[in-house]
């Protein structure tokens, strides 16, 4: 059910119980981060591979040292200058953060959400949430309550309504080797704000197949219709003249569209705007019964990096 009960979400947790909670980025799946038992209700709900562990959300950055420790002096300054936001930083875990949350590995990834809502609700209890996107492993995220709902109508008491989210695409992940930060995510903070703060950010390299962040999975963020991504929408479009065709586009674009439906996802070409609208866009375009979806190429750049990477997942055969 939608609601903007704080005090039933909160109950809900504090009974161990799963809720959906709004963030700035995408719409999150809690539970009591302290808990294996609610803990283990997010993995059956999303069918969540062991393997991948979970964020774990705070209410502020006095609150790092209760989850983390040997927290290095770079992820300290971005902490400082991004919490609240859409910064996920990978440090090295305490004892009592579950295995269950961290998929047994001696690190926890830790934000504080930047959402007015999310932060009253954490407010009331005396836990931290573990909070995945709210959508099944591998589909889309969400980006506003009835998404979340269409994921799993029944099957969560609460969802709490936070309106459509401000920056519509996963926080960006930090990690840090040998003290050194590590991009682990492209997400809602762009890597040129996060090299201003702290200089050079090495670009995670997946070694032999080991998974950091299975938001790097390949195919991940996907809709269930074929979906293309080129640079060259025009050329693609008329390869296919039979086919129904959903065009996901950064701007319009103005080329003759017989047969075919337009998203736009910034008419004026702004990459913040895009980001916001793109999981909706495709939600609808998902949802619209098209033979195919083809989807443009973003400048790559700023944000662009971003949604590029989400893109290229979404395509990812
Ligand atoms: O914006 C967001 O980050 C949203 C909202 C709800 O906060 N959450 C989100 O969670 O995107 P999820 O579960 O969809 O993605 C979390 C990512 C996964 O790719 C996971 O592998 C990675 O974080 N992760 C979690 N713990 C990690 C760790 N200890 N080391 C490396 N990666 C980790
Ligand atoms: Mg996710």
């Amino acid at each position: 059910m939608i609601t903007n009960s704080i005090e039933d979400a909160a109950v809900k947790l504090k009974n161990n119980e799963l809720i959906a909670i709004p963030t700035e980025t995408v719409y999150g799946l809690a539970a009591n981060a302290y808990s294996e038992l609610a803990v283990q209700k997010i993995f059956d709900l999303k069918k969540r591979p062991a393997y991948n562990p979970l964020i774990v959300h705070i209410k502020s950055s006095n609150q790092l040292n209760d989850v983390a420790k040997d927290i290095p002096e770079k992820a300290l300054k971005l902490a400082k200058h991004f919490w609240p936001g859409p910064l996920t930083l990978v440090l090295k875990k305490k004892n009592h953060i579950p295995d269950l949350v961290t998929a047994g590995k001696d690190t926890v990834a830790i934000r504080v959400p930047n959402h007015p809502i999310t932060l009253q609700l954490l407010d009331k209890l005396d836990f931290p949430l573990a909070a995945p996107s709210a959508n099944p492993f591998g589909s889309i995220s969400p980006t506003c309550a009835q998404h979340v709902l269409n994921y799993f109508s029944d099957k969560l008491e609460i969802i709490l309504d936070g309106g459509p989210c401000e920056k519509g695409i996963e926080s960006t992940i930090i990690g840090f080797e040998n003290n050194e930060p590590v991009l682990y995510r492209l997400g809602s903070t762009s890597t040129d704000e996060i090299e201003k703060l702290i200089g050079k950010v090495a670009f995670y390299k997946n070694k032999q197949n080991e998974i950091k962040a299975p938001g790097m999975l390949s195919r991940h963020y996907a809709p269930k219709t074929e979906t293309f991504l080129t640079n060259d929408v025009k050329a693609l479009t008329k390869s296919f003249p039979d086919k129904k065709i959903g065009l996901l586009l950064f701007q319009d674009n103005s080329f003759d569209t017989k047969n075919v439906f337009k998203e736009i996802l910034s008419s004026n070409g702004n990459m913040a705007e895009a980001a916001k609208n793109l999981y909706a866009a495709l939600h609808r375009l998902d949802e619209a019964g098209f033979d195919l979806i083809i989807a443009e190429k973003f400048p790559n750049e700023g944000l662009g990096k971003s949604i590029n990477d989400r893109l290229e997942r979404a395509t990812k055969k």
